[in-house]
């Protein structure tokens, strides 16, 4: 069975609600990010980190996926489907998708702000100071703040080595390490790019779809299955 990698990003929620990042004047909902999205914000100011990402986490169980999210989870009818998001949503997996690699971690789950690898989930949308992990440390968003480590970097790009189809969704591939996992997957591979504004990419066998992903998703997963 061949087997389908796909890479998304912010722009594969957009229509589900969730603003992107590039497109929002290098503001994410109005906080500088690095106020909220950095360890030296959380040593700073751990209560403004921490509601910062309580609205977040709100806002993303209020939101709903939309038809590229429900889409990419039908290719399992077919393929061997490996979805690799750098978003901190759960909608890839509220809409069916079981194999999902959050390579920035997910909103959804908390961790120890002592140990990284230990989460748990979080029931409702909010993370108080004082909710400790079994350590006794506090809790903080399971997310990959920028100067952090990706620990999911590696299992991914051997993901991505193993890639028989390619598919990138709404991602401007502006942030590494993630921007470099097109570089793993072979050359012979066709590599689907689904943006309304198509990034650079410097690969070979490039198929450009410039659509929404519900447009664009939906449209190449028809595609993909009525392949004999
Ligand atoms: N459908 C498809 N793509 C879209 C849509 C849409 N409806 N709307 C916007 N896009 C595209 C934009 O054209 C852009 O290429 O989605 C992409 C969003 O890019 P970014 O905002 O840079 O988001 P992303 O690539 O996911 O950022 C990567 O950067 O800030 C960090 O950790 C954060 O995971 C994030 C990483």
């Amino acid at each position: 069975m061949k087997r389908v990698v796909v890479l998304t990003g912010a722009g594969i929620s957009a229509e589900s609600g969730l603003k992107t990042f590039r497109d929002s004047d290098g503001l994410w909902e109005g906080y500088n990010i690095e106020d909220v999205a950095t360890p030296e914000a959380w040593a700073r100011n751990p209560e403004l980190v921490q509601q910062f990402y309580n609205e977040r986490r709100k806002s993303v169980l209020e939101a709903q996926p939309n038809a590229a999210h429900y889409a990419l989870a039908k290719l399992v009818q077919k393929y061997e489907v490996t979805i690799i998001t750098q978003n901190i949503d759960d909608l890839h997996e509220r809409a069916g998708s079981a194999n999902v690699v959050h390579l920035h971690g997910v909103i959804t789950r908390s961790q120890s702000s002592l140990k990284a690898n230990l989460t748990y989930p979080i029931d409702g949308w909010e993370l108080k100071m004082g909710d400790t992990c079994e350590l006794g440390s506090q809790l903080r968003a399971h997310v990959v703040w920028f100067g952090e480590a990706v620990p999911m970097i590696e299992k991914a790009a051997s993901i991505c080595l193993e890639a028989g189809i390619f598919i990138l969704v709404g991602t401007s591939l502006a942030v590494y390490p993630a921007a470099g996992l097109i570089n793993y997957v072979p050359s012979g591979v066709t590599k689907y790019i689904i943006d309304p504004n198509i990034p650079t990419v410097s690969n070979n066998r490039i198929v450009e779809m410039p659509y929404k992903a519900s447009i664009g998703v939906p449209m190449l997963v028809d595609e993909l299955l009525a392949i004999s």
